[in-house]
């Protein structure tokens, strides 16, 4: 039996009065992928925050490759391998592609995977390298983001609402990037408003639904689940 790399266990997350998360708890295998969906406001980006090290629990633990890491600073979790690539993605515009991934390789210094890996991974990167992260499109910032969270080694990456905004055939690459980023053995936690798609890419779904899971499950049988359909994936 393998033995999950994350384990989330019974996490709340408050914003003064806001109970954005009540009691969340989930996991994922190494290697594995799982989808976090769920409509917005559900609480999908807290709960990535309390996992990345972004807010502090109010209460319950996460635990990453065996260890209690709910009080470690987000910088340590990063350079244990527990890597977030935000929603909004946060690249500096002004900097040319190349400096942004830079800015990704100070973050790990020497475990950092080199540059040139990820042009090789990513070679529409490759051929902007230096242009300013502020002339590529929108689907290529994505790119470039999940790049940048790849130079840190992940061993578990978190992705909040990579396809967010983009046109289908990006949504398409990005989904195809994701492929490519498990094909390297790193376990992915993917946060989707993209409900379907994201189920689709996963082993193991997680509904949320107002600060709480309301399903999960084998992400198959979600997406066969009428009540899931009817409430939170609607028709094709
Ligand atoms: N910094 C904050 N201060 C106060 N309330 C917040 C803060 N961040 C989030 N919230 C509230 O917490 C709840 C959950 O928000 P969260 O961003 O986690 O949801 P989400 O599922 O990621 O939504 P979206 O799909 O819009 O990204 C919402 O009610 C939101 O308004
Ligand atoms: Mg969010």
């Amino acid at each position: 039996m393998s033995s999950p790399i994350l384990s989330v266990e019974s996490v709340h997350v408050s914003y003064g009065r806001v109970e954005a998360v009540r009691g969340v708890s989930v996991e994922v295998d190494e290697g594995g992928l799982i989808a976090l969906v769920g409509a917005n406001g559900a609480g999908k980006s807290s709960v990535l925050a309390a996992v990345s090290g972004l807010v502090r629990p109010k209460a319950g633990k996460v635990l990453f490759d065996g260890r209690d890491v709910t009080r470690w600073p987000a910088h340590r979790r990063v350079g244990a391998g527990l890597v977030l690539v935000p929603e909004g993605r946060q690249i500096l515009g002004t900097l040319t592609v190349a400096e942004n991934l830079r800015l990704g390789a100070h973050r790990r210094r020497r475990q950092a995977a080199p540059i040139e890996d990820m042009f090789e991974l990513f070679p529409v990167l490759a051929e902007r390298r230096n242009l300013p992260a502020s002339a590529l499109s929108g689907g290529e910032q994505q790119m470039l983001a999940i790049a940048r969270a790849m130079i840190a080694r992940p061993r578990v990456m978190l992705l909040d609402e990579p396809s967010m905004g983009l046109a289908p055939k990006m949504v398409d690459e990005v989904f195809t990037v994701i492929e490519k980023i498990r094909a390297t053995g790193v376990t992915v936690v993917l946060v989707e408003q993209n409900a379907r798609r994201a189920l689709r890419a996963a082993e193991h779904g997680y509904v949320l639904d107002t600060g709480e899971i309301t399903h999960s499950g084998p992400a198959k049988e979600l997406l066969d689940n009428p009540r899931v359909v009817e409430a939170y994936l609607g028709a094709e």
